[in-house]
């Protein structure tokens, strides 16, 4: 997370905990293609593990989003253990492992809204059917949406040793990285479309040019996770300045002024 920052991260979304650490089986992770496939679930430490690093990444001032999952139960218990000891600026919490029906996705965001006072944020699956009737719903209780989490399950190995790649079942695995990227803006659009709340845009993002699609989709925020993992913690400086550079040359004095520029053009165009 620090390495991140040197690197040039606006801010920190930390890795997902639970009440229970995970086992995550090994090999976790996995190149495919331009981006990854893995199988972590959840951290294997513990939250209360992670608090001297939480508030190492607040003494360096950027804000600090912690990650949370994923029953009800969890993450109101979690959340008021972390909005005591750390007061993050946000707490994102995942629906990964929560199903598909939306009601159960609905109640966890209702437990952890009745748990803090800070803001919390959504973390979409894009697994998620009805992902306009979940925002327009979820909209009541979260101050944000994050999407998306990556997409799967997925497979890939080599046709030279064609053994399992992962240690997961079926050396099925989560993808991430550029070819997600149209499935993320997809679903950005959509969230951004249907209800007022602001929307993170992450899934694929490398570059300057890709950051720029996600808040011309509706974006007002952008996270990077395979990049950074394939290219070192720069990435984040890198892909900062190249957007800084394409807004001044066109003429915008800030990412603002672009977000929802594909949608207004769309609506118009309608
Ligand atoms: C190795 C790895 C671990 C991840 N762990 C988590 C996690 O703990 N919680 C979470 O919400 N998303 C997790 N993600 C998903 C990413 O946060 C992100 O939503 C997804 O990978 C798409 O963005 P990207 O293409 O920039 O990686 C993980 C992704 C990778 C590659």
């Amino acid at each position: 997370m620090i390495a991140a920052i040197r690197g040039g991260a606006g801010g920190i979304v930390a890795k997902t905990v639970s009440v229970i650490p995970a086992k995550d089986p090994r090999p976790t992770i996995r190149k495919c293609g331009a981006g990854l496939l893995n199988c972590e679930t959840w951290s294997e430490a513990s939250a209360e593990s992670f608090l001297d690093a939480y508030r190492a990444i607040k003494r360096e001032g950027v804000p600090l989003i912690v990650s949370i999952g994923y029953s009800p139960d969890d993450v109101a218990r979690l959340g008021k253990m972390l909005e005591r000891e750390v007061a993050p600026d946000a707490i994102e919490f995942s629906t990964h492992y929560v199903g598909k029906s939306l009601d159960p996705l609905l109640e966890v965001a209702r437990a952890l809204r009745e748990s803090v006072q800070i803001p919390i944020w959504m973390k979409v699956s894009p697994s998620t059917p009805n992902i306009e009737e979940l925002a327009i719903r979820a909209a009541s209780y979260v101050d944000a949406f994050v999407a998306i989490n990556s997409v799967g399950p997925a497979l890939d190995f080599d046709i030279e040793t064609p053994h399992a790649t992962l240690g997961s079942n079926n050396s099925f695995g989560w993808l991430s990285g550029p070819a997600i990227r149209p499935i993320a803006l997809r679903i950005v659009s959509q969230i951004a479309s249907v209800q007022p709340k602001p929307v993170i845009g992450v899934g694929g993002i490398a570059s300057g040019a890709d950051a720029i699609q996600f808040f011309m989709a509706g974006a007002s925020l952008v996270q990077v996770c395979t990049a950074a993992i394939l290219k070192g913690a720069s990435v984040y400086g890198a892909i900062a300045d190249d957007m800084k550079t394409w807004l001044e040359k066109h003429g915008y004095a800030s990412a603002e002024d672009i977000r929802g520029l594909f949608l207004k053009n769309l609506n118009n165009a309608n």
